[in-house]
């Protein structure tokens, strides 16, 4: 059990625990049809219906949103000279607390997930997880031969670090997918740096085999389905 004005204020962007006692007091605050007048009513978030200005609360404990994030942004929280990714968030989808759950580079685009569930970014971003995470590329010149078997295998990369074995599909000369199972920095960069290639265009598409939705042009978010949210917990 929750106050209700702490409930408010954590679940509404841009409403302090301030506001939320006044709309309380002012008596726009019901639980389970009756108004409330305390502030210090205890409430279950998960069970009660909540209702604000006469609009119903639908309460999330976390908030798991797919990102289509564009080139020029940095997967951060705060950066004094560049936009972020919670930069690009609606104001319905704000919150206390959200970061991106791993980071693609400023030149890359695609799905970034964005939480504020700490122990599930955790999971995910944790060295032994190895969730799968996939990548379109596209070379500045023809993929050289061997390629797949080479990342197939499990590639050395500068400064003589092994990676796991990770797939490749071959889509053009130039262009392919990758699918990595661990996020070293530059990850995708300094793989085809070790054939002596270079990437031109880079964008991730899946992560944990939830696809990024065609629908979301780059800078546009939605929350996961219930079913991409069960796939991520199973991870
Ligand atoms: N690999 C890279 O090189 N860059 C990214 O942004 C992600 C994976």
């Amino acid at each position: 059990m929750e106050r209700i004005d702490k409930v408010i204020s954590e679940q509404l962007s841009g409403i302090s625990r301030k506001d939320a006692r006044a709309m309380i007091r002012a008596g726009e605050v019901a639980i389970n049809g009756r108004t409330a007048s305390d502030p210090a009513q205890k409430t279950d978030p998960g069970l009660d219906e909540i209702t604000v200005a006469g609009k119903r609360l639908f309460y999330r404990e976390h908030l798991y949103i797919m990102l289509n994030k564009p080139a020029g942004v940095v997967c951060a929280t705060r950066d004094r000279l560049s936009e972020t990714v919670l930069g690009l968030l609606p104001e319905e989808l704000r919150r206390e607390g959200l970061f991106p759950a791993g980071r693609l580079d400023r030149d890359t685009v695609g799905f970034v997930l964005i939480t504020d569930d700490g122990e599930l970014a955790h999971r995910i971003l944790s060295p032994r997880s190895h969730v799968p995470k996939r990548y379109f590329v596209r070379l500045s010149d023809d993929i050289p031969p061997g390629a797949a078997e080479r990342f197939r295998e499990g590639i050395e990369i500068d400064g003589g670090e092994m990676c796991l074995p990770a797939e490749m599909e071959q889509t053009s000369e130039r262009e392919c997918f990758l699918t990595l199972h661990e996020g070293k920095y530059h990850q995708v960069k300094r793989m085809f740096a070790a054939l002596g290639s270079s990437v031109e265009y880079l964008k991730r598409t899946e992560i944990a085999g939830i696809r990024l939705d065609e629908r979301l042009s780059e800078g546009e978010c939605r929350e996961l389905a219930p079913d991409e949210l069960e796939r991520l917990m199973n991870a």
